[in-house]
């Protein structure tokens, strides 16, 4: 598995190479503290057809707010590394801020989508999604991959990434790989080592939630936005501060305010606060 972490010329000599022998590069970015979720991206980029493996980890400080967990996102590199060389990873870039973000550059590029970005997520994230587009976009310029693989747990993130790989006639394929859960439910994500084993328990509900809401909407004369309430009030009398729970289109994410039965037409998606930590999770319907 090689390794690059501070100079991209030989990263790029070696993706040149790979293009010329017709490899498939396959590419997974990701901000370390590996779990279970970002190895099945791994896998399934090889199961896409993905002959070189690409996986980034770079903990990407434009997408933070001032007052969010920057500093105290968890950074495992040397596990990661292990983990990756295990699933069989090709390349890992590991990039210095320095050189995602070079000093002498003294002005940057920002990529907007105002209407999506301040949505959903968006609203308490300001600024969020401009950093995602904005080291996605470096990182796809850098390693040129032929499909990329994003995780539907950040679905929002997805929808973005698709819009903007549509707007610049970007050439790379996206892939929207699921969730993966741990045994109770609660959606794998390196934030949930800030929860106390209790709120690690109680966190599950939110899916518990979304599957109580999609049971419903099977129901004869359910109202969706009912149920979405009464998901909204019990989590809240539980502990949780949800921030929003909503259904939207599953194309494009835009509002509705009815269900018309029909697969994978509709997604349910949550964001909320438990004590510190915000979880975010998403069901398909
Ligand atoms: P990060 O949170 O590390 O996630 C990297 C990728 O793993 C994302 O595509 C995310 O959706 C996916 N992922 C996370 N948890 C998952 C789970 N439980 N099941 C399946 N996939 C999961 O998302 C980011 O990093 C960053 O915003 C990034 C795209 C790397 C840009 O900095």
């Amino acid at each position: 598995m090689q390794i690059f972490s501070d100079n991209i010329d030989p990263l790029r000599a070696q993706i040149a190479q790979w293009k010329n022998d017709r490899d498939i590069i396959g590419f997974a970015p990701t901000m370390g503290n590996l779990h279970d979720g970002h190895l099945s991206l791994v896998r399934n980029l090889k199961k896409n057809g993905a002959t070189k493996i690409i996986v980034s980890i770079f903990v990407n400080p434009r997408q933070f707010g001032p007052t969010e967990d920057f500093n105290q996102y968890p950074r495992t590199l040397k596990n990661d590394l292990e983990l990756l060389e295990k699933e069989g990873v090709d390349l890992v870039f590991c990039p210095d801020v320095n050189l995602m973000y070079p000093s002498h550059i003294s002005s940057e590029i920002t990529i907007n989508n105002p209407k999506l970005m301040n949505d959903l997520c968006g609203v308490k994230r300001p600024g969020h999604f401009n950093g995602v587009l904005l080291v996605v976009n470096k990182l796809f310029n850098i390693l040129r991959p032929d499909i990329a693989i994003f995780g539907q747990k950040d679905y929002q993130q997805f929808i973005l990434i698709k819009n903007m790989v549509a707007n610049l006639f970007m050439e790379v394929n996206l892939i929207l790989s699921p969730i993966i859960r741990e045994n109770n439910g609660l959606a794998l994500s390196s934030r949930n080592s800030y929860l106390s084993y209790e709120n690690k328990m109680l966190a599950s509900k939110i899916y518990t939630s979304l599957l109580k809401i999609k049971d419903n909407l099977c129901k004869k004369n359910s109202d969706i936005s009912q149920s979405i309430r009464r998901e909204i009030d019990r989590l809240n009398s539980i502990g949780f501060e949800v921030e929003y729970l909503e259904l939207r289109t599953l194309n494009n994410l835009e509002i509705c305010n009815e269900y018309q039965p029909g697969k994978d037409k509709y997604i349910l998606l949550i964001a909320s606060k438990l004590g510190r930590t915000r979880l975010i999770d998403n069901l398909i319907l």
